[in-house]
């Protein structure tokens, strides 16, 4: 008798244990002298479930998680004889926190071995890049701008019009360039497709790079992600092997190849300008636009620079055609969102859907409510610079246009669920420090006003004079909003301003300690 398992490997997995499970399974089939073939995945974002096993069946696959190395036993016994087990989950396919999504960009992950390019291909892989190149680069453009993909690292800006524009600019060097820098606050998305599908990745990039007439790339990764680094870099060795990179892509006259470069702990580097003067070996400081990086990007040439999401979302397109993925979607927010739900909520992982869905819905139903059982209050959307939504606004459409009119931003898919233990006023405080530390410095509102705006929240707790100094509050979230020259301090208003405004209790301090 034989068993085929898929253990996932990606580093959300392997923090809860999957290494230590997967040895656990080879000692054990070793001792049952069991055949036991084990396939290293990605992860299906079922995070509450890692380490998540399944195991082939002529019926399809069947999960079990989450899965600790005592329960190795009982589950050969169970996988071999086909008999219930506490653990078992059923069919993955069948899972309805699976079921219910539209897996366009995460379809390969948790499914396929990433390292493995011949798996890749057999799950579809690579079909984007050959009509992309039978199309050729005006074509491909199209089928971006007609998909109405938006970048997913947080801007929403369209896509194709980038690509178009770095390719009617003037030069013969262009770069592609993948922000992999996910510095958001509960946000996982492009960790999970480096590690789970890295071809997905490569593919898409090399789509851009036919597109736009690139000859070379780079992807520019947080130095927190050394499993998402190395498993790029061993991809882009394969790949190169494989032909996916290297001289005559996909079968044009274009070459094209790749580098990791790893980042160095800043936030701020995650900004396109400064992730560029970082790629340059320069410190990471923001720089003026204009001009745009589509016209002097990397080293002064046209750059493409974009979020691995939105390189991951283009192989589907150009596989299944514009209209396959603008069919989901609403309103100028078109195609699927990776939804990462984190914080303290039941049910935490990546859940992949048509932009629409209600905050309630996600928070809720998808989410399951918080992992205390406590009242939901408080939900921060898009990163450290997105808003706190209460539950009044939990009608809000996942769009990019709905958060907007409500001071809110989608930004790269970040979800973060706080119960009614938390104190809005630490929030808003932690809001301005974030960015008092992470600031490149370059623009007064932002580096010097982070600092002012920490030291008067404290004054709101410890002074009489509260009205003034919330009113201080608002007049130094005006001046960072326009003043800025970067979506971080011109961001920072958001939460602070949505704390206060939506839960002014919390900065009401004597009031709140007498409740206490
Ligand atoms: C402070 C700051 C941090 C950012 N961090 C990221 C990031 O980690 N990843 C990312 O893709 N975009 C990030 N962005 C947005 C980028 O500047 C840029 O809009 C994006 O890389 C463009 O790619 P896209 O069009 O595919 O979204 C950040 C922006 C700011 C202002
Ligand atoms: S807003 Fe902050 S991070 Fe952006 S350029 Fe100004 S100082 Fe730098």
């Amino acid at each position: 008798m034989s068993l085929r398992l898929f253990i996932p490997s990606d580093s959300g997995a392997l923090a809860v244990g999957a290494e230590q499970v997967a040895a656990a399974f080879v000692a054990a089939g070793n001792k049952r002298n069991l055949a036991l073939e084990i396939v290293r995945t990605g992860s299906r974002g079922l995070y509450w479930l890692e380490p998540m096993v399944e195991v082939a069946t002529p019926q399809g696959r069947v999960a079990y998680g989450p899965v600790e190395p005592g329960d190795v036993d009982g589950l050969l016994d169970a996988m071999t004889q086909q008999a219930p087990h506490r653990l078992a989950l059923g069919p993955t396919e069948d899972i309805p926190w699976l079921k219910r999504q539209t897996r366009l960009t995460f379809a390969r992950c948790g499914v396929t071995d990433p390292m493995s390019l011949d798996d890749y291909r057999a799950h579809g892989g690579l079909k984007g890049l050959a009509r992309a190149a039978s199309l050729g680069g005006k074509a491909s453009i199209e089928e971006i701008l007609q998909s109405g993909l938006r970048g997913r690292g947080g801007a929403g800006f369209p896509t194709g019009i980038k690509w178009r524009t770095v390719a009617e600019a003037p030069g013969a060097q262009k770069y592609i360039v993948c922000n992999a820098d996910e510095g958001d606050s509960g946000t996982f998305a492009d960790r999970m497709i480096m590690e789970g599908d890295p071809y997905l990745l490569i593919e898409g990039m090399a789509i851009a790079a036919l597109a736009v007439g690139a000859s070379k790339g780079f992807i520019y990764i947080r130095s927190e992600y050394p499993h998402a680094i190395a498993t790029m870099e061993r991809a882009i060795v394969a790949a190169r092997a494989g032909g996916l990179l290297g001289k005559a892509i996909g079968g044009s006259q274009q070459s094209f190849d790749l580098e990791v470069r790893a980042g160095a702990g800043s936030y701020v580097c995650g900004e396109e300008t400064s992730l560029l003067e970082s790629l340059e070996g320069k410190r990471g400081v923001v720089r003026a636009k204009p001009p745009l990086p589509a016209h002097q990007g990397l080293f002064g040439k046209p750059t493409v620079v974009n979020n691995v999401l939105s390189f991951a979302a283009v192989p589907f397109v150009l596989a299944e055609g514009a209209k396959a993925y603008a069919d989901f979607g609403m309103g100028r927010s078109r195609g699927t969102m990776p939804i990462q739900l984190a914080g303290n909520v039941r049910h935490g992982g990546l859940f992949e859907i048509a932009f629409g869905l209600t905050l309630g819905e996600i928070v809720d139903d998808i989410g399951g409510g918080t992992l205390t059982g406590r009242p939901v209050r408080a939900v921060q959307v898009g990163g450290p610079l997105g808003a706190y939504f209460p539950r009044a606004l939990f009608d809000t459409p996942f769009d990019y246009e709905a958060f907007a009119a409500r001071d809110g931003l989608v930004g790269h898919g970040g979800v973060v669920v706080f119960d009614d233990t938390v104190d809005m006023l630490k929030q808003a405080r932690f809001a301005f420090e974030f960015c008092s530390i992470e600031s490149c410095g370059k623009c007064t509102p932002c580096r010097i006003g982070s600092t002012r705006g920490v030291e008067t929240i404290d004054l709101i707790r410890t002074t009489d004079d509260r009205a003034s100094r919330i009113a201080l509050i608002k007049d130094l979230c005006n001046t960072m909003k326009f003043g800025s020259l970067c979506a971080l301090g011109g961001f920072v208003p958001y939460p602070v301003m949505s704390a206060l405004n939506h839960f002014p209790e919390d900065f009401d301090v004597p009031q709140r300690q007498a409740a206490e």
